[in-house]
This record gives structure tokens, sequence and C-alpha cells, in this order.
């Protein structure tokens, strides 16, 4: 790696990665430490713009010790996930030279080299809006570009699935499945992409950010309580969610509006009747998330079709997915009108959103 004078570069990669919301939804793993599912799920990646995470990393001969600054804080890496997202990068580096700037990095000397993250999430963190998918999933993209990676997206995506779960599927865009593997190894259990971003893009997103106050259980903790006790979640995930992977691919493949809602309301109401079924029960979603089902039930109900799919993630959050702009433009006219953002409320804002794909801003 050259003398002493030629110790002061750094070599920094900059990614951003968008969050994915899961309409079949993840719940309980098979295995804590590969994170391997106990069931396939599907979602859509949404467009970057307004929910994404930005991550740089940036190694350097001068850097003593790995560090990560989350939201401009520091943030420790010590946990077992950040571990080993970072050893699978690290052995899987290749060498790199950059001759003006006069760095000669060996495939061996990336182990000694020390990393700094620094990552921000342009939206509301571990409260139900899926930060630690877009979270890993730009840890893992950015790492891999750094080091020289050659793998593929799919390896890529085995790998931030054992930073978190959902994560595996923000390495694509579009609608996605994480298919829950047989393999003890875990190398099959990856994200594969069903259909690209540019297909039904008449969808438009809308989240209700009903809170953006950190949850008091986090996703990995409810669903290992839900593992434990619920006798719902086993039935679940063998005898329910199966066909519904199958009916969702066929729904999203035709662009089936109407069996795609009711697909993706059962699926959140059942994954938050899990939930309820846990011992201590977790409640995820608020007032104010019940009244956004009940008001969307009506709609839908008054309607000739369904105009409106709902699903919500391990919190309060609302996402609605209405099947094209003129009916996303009345959505937010009903959102703003019965569920106005006031101070006296907690929710605070609306988002809208779209489907897309990572996209690689270093
Ligand atoms: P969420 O519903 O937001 O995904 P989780 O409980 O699943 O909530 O995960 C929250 C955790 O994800 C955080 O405590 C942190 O460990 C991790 N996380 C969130 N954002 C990032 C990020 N940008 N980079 C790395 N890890 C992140
Ligand atoms: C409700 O991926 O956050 O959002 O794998 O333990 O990190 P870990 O959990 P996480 O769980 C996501 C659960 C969900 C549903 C989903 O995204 O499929
Ligand atoms: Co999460």
């Amino acid at each position: 790696m050259g003398d002493e004078s030629k110790k002061n570069w750094v070599l920094m990669v900059t990614a951003q990665s968008p969050t994915n919301i899961a309409v079949i939804k993840y719940w309980g793993k098979r295995d804590e430490t590969l994170i391997l599912p106990v069931n396939d799920s599907i979602s859509v990646t949404l467009d970057p713009e307004h929910l994404c995470t930005t991550t740089t990393v940036a190694v350097s001969p001068s850097f003593n010790k790995d560090l990560m600054w989350l939201n401009g804080k520091e943030f420790s890496l010590a946990g077992a996930r950040y571990q080993r997202c970072l050893s699978e990068i690290r052995g899987r580096a290749s060498d790199f030279e950059d001759e003006e700037k006069g760095i000669c990095i060996k495939k061996g000397d990336w182990e000694k080299l020390n990393v700094h993250i620094a990552s921000y999430n342009n939206f509301p963190t571990a409260a139900g809006l899926a930060s630690s998918a877009a979270g890993f999933a730009c840890l893992v993209f950015a790492l891999a570009k750094l080091m020289n990676v050659k793998e593929d997206c799919g390896t890529l995506s085995a790998i931030a699935r054992q930073g978190s779960g959902s994560a595996c599927r923000s390495l694509y865009g579009g609608f996605v499945k994480w298919d829950m593997g047989k393999d003890l190894s875990g190398n099959d259990s990856v994200a594969v992409q069903l259909a690209d971003e540019a297909h039904w893009d008449d969808l438009v997103i809308i989240i209700a950010v009903v809170s953006s106050r950190q949850k008091e259980t986090s996703s990995t903790a409810g669903m290992r309580d839900s593992v434990e006790t619920s006798p719902l979640l086993s039935y679940r995930s063998k005898e329910v969610v199966p066909k519904r992977i199958v009916q969702m691919e066929e729904a999203i493949k035709t662009r089936d509006f109407p069996t795609f809602s009711k697909l993706a309301c059962t699926d959140s109401n059942q994954f938050h009747a899990v939930c309820l079924d846990t011992r201590p029960p977790i409640f995820y979603m608020n007032d104010t998330s019940h009244r956004i089902i009940s008001y969307m039930e009506k709609w839908n109900r008054f309607e000739v079709t369904p105009q409106v799919a709902y699903t919500f993630d391990a919190g309060p959050n609302a996402v609605l997915i209405a099947p094209n702009r003129k009916v996303a433009t009345l959505l937010l006219q009903k959102l703003l009108f019965y569920f106005p953002p006031t101070p006296d409320t907690e929710l605070n804002s609306y988002v809208i959103g779209d489907k897309s794909i990572l996209k690689d801003a270093g």
C-alpha cells in the first residue's frame, strides 16, 4: 500500500437506496442468525425521492477503527448483523488500483483497512416505514461498490438479508419477491424481481405518516415473540401465505387491482392479527390507523370496484395504493379532509410515492 507519504488518501463511495413496502408480509424467522423467513413475501420498492437512505462509505489507511454515524449520531457497529455484512463484503473484495492517486489495494488488504460509514434516512427511523430495509440494502450496496465486489444482485441481496430480512428486497426496483429458500446455508433465500419499475406504472402510493416516533417493539423482537407464542402465525405461514403468493404474483402480472387490493389489505390485517395473537400482544397500529382502515373499507365497498389498497408494516403508518392518478387525487382530498395533519393529532404528513430502482449516487 505504498510508503507513509501515500497514506493520506481516502477512497469513498455514496449510494442511495429506497425502502420497500411488503404487500404480502414477512413475519417470523426459521433461522435467527442467517435471517431465514418462515414464508415468502412480496413487496413494492418505493421511489427514493421521499423515502430513502443515503450512505457514504470510506476507507483510508489513516482510519484506526470501523465507525458509523446514523442520522448524524455515532452508532455502534458492534451488533452481529453489521459485523456479518462487513465480513461478507470484505471476504468478497477484489483488487483495486487508482494510479493517479497512487492507490493500490490488493484483495487481502481490504481486511486491514478500517471503514467509516455515514448514513442518513430522509424519513423516520424505526417507525414502521422499513428503515432497516433501505438502511442495510444501501450499506451492502455501497460497501460492495467501494471494495470492488463483483457479485451479482442476488448474492448482494442474500448479504443484505443478513442485516435485516426485508433489506434483501430493496436491492431491486419494481415488484419483488423474497423466496424463503430451502437450503440450510440460506444461499437460496434471495430476492427476485417479479416485474420492473416500468410495470403497472399507473399505481400511486400515498403514505400517511401517522406517527414518526420510534416503535416500542422492534420488528426483530416482535417477530421472535410471535414465532414462539402465536398459533396463528404457524397456520398463516403454512396454510395461508403460499396460496396468497401465487395469487399476488398473478394479480401483479395482469395488473388486476381488485385482487391486488383484496390480498394486500387482508394480508396486512392478518399480520396485525398475528401481532395481537402474540404473548404479550403487540400493538403496532393506533386509533388513527384503525380509523383509516375503516374509512378505506367503506369507500371500497361503496364503489363498484375497490378504489384503494392499504397496508401497514410494523408501525402505525398507512401505506395507501391507488390504481391511478385520478383516484389518488381523490384519495388525497379525502385524507386531507377526514385526517388533516394538525398539531393536535399525531398524524403529521403525507408522502406521495412511486415505484423505483436502486440508484447509485457514487
Ligand atoms: P423499521 O420499521 O424502520 O424497519 P426496524 O425495527 O425493523 O424498524 O429496524 C430499525 C433498525 O434498523 C435501527 O435500529 C437500525 O439498527 C437499523 N437501521 C435503520 N436505518 C439504518 C441505516 N440507514 N443504516 C443502517 N442501519 C439502519
Ligand atoms: C412488517 O426486516 O425489519 O415490515 O429481519 O428482524 O430485521 P428483521 O426484520 P424486518 O421485518 C420487516 C417486517 C415487516 C414486513 C415486511 O417487510 O415484509
Ligand atoms: Co425493519
